[in-house]
Parts: structure tokens; sequence; C-alpha cells
């Protein structure tokens, strides 16, 4: 049975009974429009967890472009539908002033690391998601929380805002789920056109075999690709492309780089 919440507070009520039971929680952030790669993170929580709670929030504040908020899906019964499958104890999806009642004048920054890679390109990208990800582990008080390495600066980040604010949460790394081709999973990927789905894969295969980043430049953008940047940093090689409007990124330790 998955309980649903909208409310904050209930959903801290049923919490506290759970800890007063001696309960442990995983739980696990995401934006809905789910596939493989957010159920991985959901399975790797009731493995290591007595219950596992997932939150729904298309976060308004992390996005820099209006026309990507508006475009990015909305699945929600789809999305409720597979979380009930895979046996998800919790779910909850908050509205816009459950999570922001002050209207976002409060928020977390963090520097230099948000203003490089995918800051450099979406501004106050990571001031939205480290503002949310803090308030939703607040509200969901787990033990453990779930993120995907395809999103390695985010996972970076949130890592080092929970040892800056000592948060009780541990922080758990879940590796990146791809399609057979390579593509990493992404709920952006249905977006794709066929013939730019057919040549998403380039992207992957550009990152882990390119002798050097500006050499994994070069070749996605004799391909077509529009390359926001591709960087070596701290053993990996990180790459943000847009193919006909839809922006992917990916990431991979330069360890597998052949
Ligand atoms: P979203 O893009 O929905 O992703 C939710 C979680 O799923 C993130 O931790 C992300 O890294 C992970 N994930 C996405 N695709 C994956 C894949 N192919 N393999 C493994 N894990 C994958 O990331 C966000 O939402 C938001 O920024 C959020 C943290 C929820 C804050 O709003």
């Amino acid at each position: 049975m998955t309980s649903v919440f909208e409310a904050p507070a209930a959903w801290r009520r049923e919490r506290l009974a759970q800890m007063r039971a001696g309960r442990t929680l995983g739980f696990v952030p995401t934006m809905g429009a789910l596939h493989e790669g957010h159920l991985s993170l959901v399975r790797r929580s009731r493995a290591e967890n007595d219950l596992t709670l997932v939150s729904i929030f298309v976060n308004p504040t992390q996005f820099d472009d209006p026309a990507d908020l508006a475009a990015y899906p909305r699945t929600l019964d789809e999305d409720l539908g597979m979380l009930r499958a895979e046996g998800t104890d919790f779910v909850i999806h908050p509205r816009e002033t459950d999570l922001y009642p002050d209207g976002y004048r409060y928020r977390v920054t963090e520097s230099p690391l948000s203003g490089v890679l995918e800051g450099a390109h979406r501004p106050g990208h990571f001031d939205g998601v480290l503002t949310v990800v803090l308030k939703l582990l607040q509200i969901a008080s787990a033990d453990r929380a779930y993120f995907g390495e395809k999103d390695w600066q985010q996972l970076i980040l949130v890592r080092g805002m929970a040892e800056a604010f000592f948060l009780p949460t541990a922080i758990v790394a879940c590796a990146t789920v791809r399609e057979a081709d390579g593509l990493a999973l992404s709920s952006r990927n249905r977006r794709l056109l066929p013939l730019d789905r057919k040549r998403a894969p380039r992207f992957h295969q550009a990152l882990s075999s390119a002798a050097t980043s500006d050499e994994a430049c070069r070749e996605l953008r004799a391909e077509g690709f529009e390359v926001d940047y591709v960087e070596d940093r701290d053993g990996r090689r990180l790459g943000a492309v847009r193919l006909g409007g839809v922006r992917l990124i990916d990431n991979v330790t330069l360890g597998d780089v052949q």
C-alpha cells in the first residue's frame, strides 16, 4: 500500500510515529516523469531501509528558462502507478506554496562550484536545487537520501551542503542507469525527435572514447550537437549538449575513458 501526502505537516506526523517505532526511512527526491533511473534509486532505498518515501515536485526555482519549466513532463498518475508497483511506502507531492511559504526569500547559495559547468550555463540553478533539497530533507527526516550520479555536480553539491549544515541524513550516490545504446535515462529523452534520439548515444560514446575533453567537444560539434561544455574535473569527464532544443547532461569516470 502506497500512502500519498500533499501537505508536509501530515507527512511529518506520520514520520514522527515511524521514528517512535524505530523504523528507518530512505528518501528519493524527484521531479516526476519517472523512469528506470529513478526506480533504481527507489529499489536501493527499499533494500537499505524499513520504509521508503519518494517526493514528486517540479521545482520552479531551479529552472532558469521558463520555457523549459513549462515543457517539463508532468505524469503524476503514471508516476504513482510505477511507485505502487515498486512497493513504495509513501509519496509526497507538495504544492509550490507548501514548499515556499517564504516566496523564496530564503535560499541556499554555494560558491565556487555552483558557478561552473551546469551553473555557468544555468544561472541560479543550483541555488534552486540546494534550497529545495534542504527543504525536502528537513521535511522527510530520513536516515538516508538517494541521488543519481547522472547529475554529478548536483550530487557533489548536495553532499557538501549536508556536511556544511550537519544534516543528519546520509547522502547515498547511485550509478547512472543507461539505455542499451548507452544514452543515460532522463525525463527529457522523451522530448527528443526520432532522428535526434538515434544520434543521442553518440554523446556518451564521445565522452567515453575521446582522448581529451576538447576532442570530445570537436567530435560532437562536427556531428551537429550544440555543445555547452565538455570538461574534465576531479577524475570525471562532464558534458552538456543540446539536440533539437533538448538539453542532455552526462558524465563518465576518466578511468573508464578508452
Ligand atoms: P530528477 O531529474 O527527477 O532526478 C531525481 C533523481 O534521479 C536525481 O538524484 C537524479 O540524479 C536521479 N536520476 C535521474 N536520471 C538517472 C539515471 N539515468 N540513473 C540514475 N539516477 C538518475 O534531480 C532532480 O530531479 C532535482 O534536481 C531534485 C534533486 C529532485 C531537486 O528538485
